[in-house]
């Protein structure tokens, strides 16, 4: 099949695939404190319905599928639906993106089944900052999660996101990086985006990249960057010593969208174009009506020729997205 192309010649080869849209943490930057109202399981694609427009993405040259939520790993048998992502063939990459709380438990079983990466949201290493922010006092299950996670090597490589806030993560910029250093850890600062639902996002909260990049260069010597695919979201860096991985992603300061290659599935079946869309196109509605696959990858195609440019943070252009983060998955 014709590879799937936006109008700007961007070629898109990634979707992220939200799973569920609750969580069992109430980050700031992300949730209101009493939760929002979820989705009825009605309205939420079922694994079979998630397989076949799946199906239809791959075989249009999608080669990178990431679960997200909410929270993935609190809907039950996400191992039953790694598995059949699995098995479809052109699929270079299945990965997950959680908050850790229920990877001791799901770990061997998300092995087994063929998750090839993973990515853990970890934004302090402070037991009661780490409270604080996420409005649970559960590090420790988080800390275990990831000990967990690394005794199957078929995982990797292990990333930790931690969104960077002015005033709460300058004085553990470094402490990350001996975590990196020590496990192995690619640890990743995401700058804070105004996709919370309380919106509390104000432009001076913003850590840059490159304000921790000079925190972290003053101790160690400068860093040496690693070349990296341009459609990633992160500059990537290691040590003088070659010891270890960080990256900074950076969509506020140095925005990324020349090279996107991503679209999102919503838990309710929307295809979303950029992190920021403000309008969506409905798949659910196709994959429940006697539609062809054809008919499918066609709403697909279009849905994708017309992808957003850019977003506009910063810029009296700005729209917030159509959703906040819980709902879209990151
Ligand atoms: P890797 O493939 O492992 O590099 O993962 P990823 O960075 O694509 O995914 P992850 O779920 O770890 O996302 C990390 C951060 O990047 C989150 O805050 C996402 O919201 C942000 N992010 C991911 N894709 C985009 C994007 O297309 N645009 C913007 N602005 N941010 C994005
Ligand atoms: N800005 C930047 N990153 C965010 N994330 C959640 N909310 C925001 C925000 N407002 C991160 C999570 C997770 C990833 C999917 O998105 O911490 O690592
Ligand atoms: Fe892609 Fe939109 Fe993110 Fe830009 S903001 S990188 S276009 S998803």
């Amino acid at each position: 099949m014709e590879p799937l192309v936006d109008s700007y010649g961007r070629r898109i080869k990634s979707m992220r695939i939200s799973i569920t849209d609750k969580c069992n943490f109430r980050c700031t930057y992300c949730m209101p404190a009493e939760g929002l109202p979820w989705l009825k399981k009605a309205e939420i694609l079922s694994y079979e319905e998630i397989v076949r427009i799946s199906r239809v993405a791959v075989n249009m040259g999608i080669e990178q599928i990431r679960l997200t939520g909410g929270e993935p790993l609190v809907r039950r048998d996400v191992p039953d639906l790694i598995r059949q992502l699995h098995t479809l063939e052109g699929l270079r990459s299945l990965s997950l993106t959680t908050n850790g709380v229920l990877l001791k438990q799901q770990a061997q079983a998300l092995a087994e089944a063929g998750l090839t990466r993973i990515n853990v949201s970890l934004d302090s290493l402070v037991r009661e900052k780490f409270a604080q922010l996420t409005r649970r006092d559960q590090i420790e299950r988080v800390l275990e999660g990831l000990e967990e996670i690394k005794k199957y090597p078929s995982i990797h490589p292990i990333k930790i996101n931690a969104v960077a806030m002015r005033d709460f993560t300058e004085e553990e910029v470094l402490d990350f990086v001996r975590f990196a250093r020590d496990n192995a850890f690619v640890v990743r600062w995401i700058e804070f985006m105004p996709l919370d639902a309380d919106q509390i996002w104000r432009k001076e909260d913003i850590l840059t990249g490159a304000e921790i990049k000079a925190i972290i260069e003053a101790a160690y010597g400068p860093l040496v960057q690693i070349k990296g695919d341009p459609s990633e979201t992160a500059r990537r860096y290691t040590f003088s010593d070659g010891v270890g991985e960080i990256g900074f992603i950076n969509p506020v300061s140095e925005p990324f969208c020349s090279s996107c290659d991503r679209i999102r599935l919503t838990a309710d079946g929307q295809l979303r174009t950029c992190l920021f869309a403000t309008e969506e196109t409905d798949l659910r509605s196709v994959v429940r009506s006697d539609a062809s696959d054809a008919q499918l990858a066609d709403v697909i195609r279009q849905a994708v020729w017309h992808k957003e440019l850019k977003h506009y943070i910063g810029d009296k252009r700005f729209k917030r997205a159509s959703r906040t983060m819980s709902r879209i998955g990151g």
